[in-house]
């Protein structure tokens, strides 16, 4: 094994005066399943916009793969891999989930534009591979739904299958379980569960039994600071950890 897939470098971002994200470093090594978790504004989802390339860093370096990718924008990052979930209902208005996902391959592909503009539809060689991801993310028998008329945690289950048909090897998923029921939410678990090993994970995630449950280690970000990483037991153990997060939940 090689440097770690996806690295941060002393990564700092500031909004206005406001000092958002300071001094961070992670490194994630291939197939690890990385949680990031802390108090609402500590900064989870800037350092995501970072590390995706939706918002520039002020100051440090982002390197994937070995590969330095800090001025890169968001569209070069995903070609290289990585993928972050979005809200897909309002991307592709009237699309059935097989029509999104198999869109989604299409897209992977990475046939270029020309590729893009053909309807995904009409290509029978998606149809294999999409059913596939509909079955790995559990969609199989909402095929020919219209992506809209989901319940909620079926379209995040959905916004993973798009992830995981991009073939992005680095998947960043901001609070993926938040709002959802208790069958998309066990779901959803066993689907992270099973990528473990495959794919290179940072799950920011409020639910705390799921992040001890599938971490394989815990970054404590704390008013853009990481106050300390390691292995779920070293993180229950950690004092300060305690103190500036998790004393106040029940979590054990
Ligand atoms: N685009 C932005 N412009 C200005 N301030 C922002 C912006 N995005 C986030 N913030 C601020 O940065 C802080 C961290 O926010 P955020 O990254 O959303 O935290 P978390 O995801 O940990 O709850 C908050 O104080 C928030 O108000
Ligand atoms: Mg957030």
């Amino acid at each position: 094994m090689t440097g770690p897939a996806l690295e941060l470098q002393q990564v700092g971002k500031a909004y206005g005066g406001l000092r958002v994200c300071a001094d961070v470093d992670l490194g994630l090594a291939a197939g690890e399943l990385h949680a990031l978790i802390g108090p609402n504004g500590a900064g989870k989802t800037t350092l995501l916009d970072l590390i995706s390339g939706l918002q520039p860093v002020d100051r440090g370096r982002i390197l994937l793969c070995g590969r330095d990718i800090t001025r890169r924008p968001l569209h070069k990052r995903a070609c290289l891999g990585m993928a972050r979930s979005f809200q897909i209902t309002s991307l592709f208005p009237g699309f059935t989930v097989r029509q999104t996902v198999e869109l989604a391959v299409q897209a992977g592909e990475n046939r270029g534009l020309s590729a893009l503009m053909q309807r995904a539809d009409r290509d029978v060689r998606l149809r294999e591979p999409a059913t596939g991801i509909m079955e790995q993310v559990g969609l199989a028998d909402r095929a020919d739904i219209r992506a809209e008329n989901l319940a909620h945690g079926e379209q995040r289950l959905l916004e993973m299958g798009m992830a995981l048909a991009s073939g992005a090897s680095v998947l960043l998923l901001d609070e993926p379980m938040a709002g959802m029921g208790p069958g998309s939410a066990r779901e959803l678990s066993r689907l992270i569960k099973s990528l473990k090993g495959e794919k290179t994970i940072l799950l920011v995630e409020h639910d705390m039994e799921a992040v001890f449950t599938l971490a394989d280690r815990i970054s404590v970000l704390v008013q853009g600071r990481i106050i300390a990483t390691g292995r779920p037991e070293e993180i229950r153990a950690n004092d300060e950890v305690q103190a500036a997060y998790l004393g106040s939940k029940c979590w054990i």
